[in-house]
């Protein structure tokens, strides 16, 4: 990890040194309206009642990426540049793979926006354009879920998801969506409870990562950020590898340690330098890194 450390260190340093020129407005897409407040979402018939039948048999559980977020399709795209990171991040958690035989990944940040769900996203996709390979997507953000909406799915979609299989109402296999085209499994969040890190705390989310990566090649778990939520801390020693998403030019290597240190420096498979801006002849555009942890 020193390694990550000491080159977000020296960028910190250098951005202080360099006058940087004025940025052009980049217009920052968005995969939609921001949730309302947790409490707002939120019946407390939901934490009672179990899922209706009804519900389960009247959800479209299949969807495609026709009205996913642009950047979602950009990535998939064979000719973008961003497209070609995410398919080197492919790879390389694919010779992890084989070398340490990991299958669940974790994609999570220190502070929140630093594009966890964008990476989380991103990464199924490609590794859902593999053929053969059988990959789910869990949204384990159980406070501002986004993955389904950078699918561009509706509210309907989330109506059975992972809250409602950690309290029992639904079975894992039965709550899963699927993606026809790529093809892959998503598990949403699910209506928001009241209390994220109590339902991760349930031994049914043990049971779940396990069922999932006995069903699955892939498992990418979406979650929240980890400096003051205890969620992620629960969610991490579950699964087999840790990727940490780090907004470049915005987060403290300060802080990132501090995170690093909270989910176990040596789950951290690899640091994702996030939304670096580089200076080309003419133009800036978004970087996308990712570098190796020493093991
Ligand atoms: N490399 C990128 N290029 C373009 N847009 C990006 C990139 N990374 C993130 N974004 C955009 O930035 C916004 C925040 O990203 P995202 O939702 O992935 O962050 P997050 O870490 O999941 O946030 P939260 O902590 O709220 O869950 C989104 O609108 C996303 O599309
Ligand atoms: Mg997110």
């Amino acid at each position: 990890m020193s390694e990550i450390f000491d080159f977000l260190k020296k960028t910190e340093k250098e951005r202080k040194q360099v006058i940087l020129p004025p940025e052009p407005e980049v217009e920052e897409p968005d995969f939609g309206a921001e949730p309302g407040p947790v409490e707002a979402s939120w019946s407390p018939a939901m934490e009672a009642e179990p899922v209706s039948q009804e519900l389960e048999l009247c959800r479209d559980d299949r969807f495609d990426l026709t009205d996913a977020a642009p950047q979602v399709k950009t990535v998939m795209d064979p000719l973008t540049l961003i497209g070609e990171q995410f398919r080197l991040l492919r790879s390389r958690l694919g010779l992890m793979q084989k070398q340490r035989g990991i299958k669940t990944v974790l994609v999570t940040s220190t502070v929140p926006d630093e594009g966890k769900t964008f990476t989380a996203s991103g990464l199924i996709g490609v590794l859902a354009q593999e053929p053969g390979k059988r990959v789910l997507l869990i949204d384990a953000d159980m406070r501002k879920p986004r993955s389904g909406v950078s699918f561009g799915l509706n509210g309907s979609a989330s109506s059975v998801g992972l809250s409602e299989v950690l309290q029992g109402n639904v079975s894992f296999r039965d709550a899963l969506l699927t993606c026809t085209n790529p093809e892959f499994s998503f598990l949403s969040s699910g209506p928001l409870p009241p209390n994220p890190s109590e339902l991760l705390s349930s031994p049914i989310l043990e049971q779940t990562l396990k069922a999932a990566a006995a069903d699955f090649d892939w498992v990418v778990v979406d979650s929240p950020p980890v400096l003051s939520l205890s969620d992620t801390v629960l969610l991490a020693p579950l699964c087999d590898a840790v990727v940490l998403v780090v907004r470049a030019n915005s987060t403290s290597a300060r802080l990132v340690e501090d995170a690093a240190g909270r989910i176990g420096k040596e789950r951290i498979c690899g640091v994702i330098l996030n939304r670096q801006k580089h200076l080309t002849s003419s133009k800036y555009y978004y970087q996308y890194y990712y570098r190796k942890v020493k093991s």
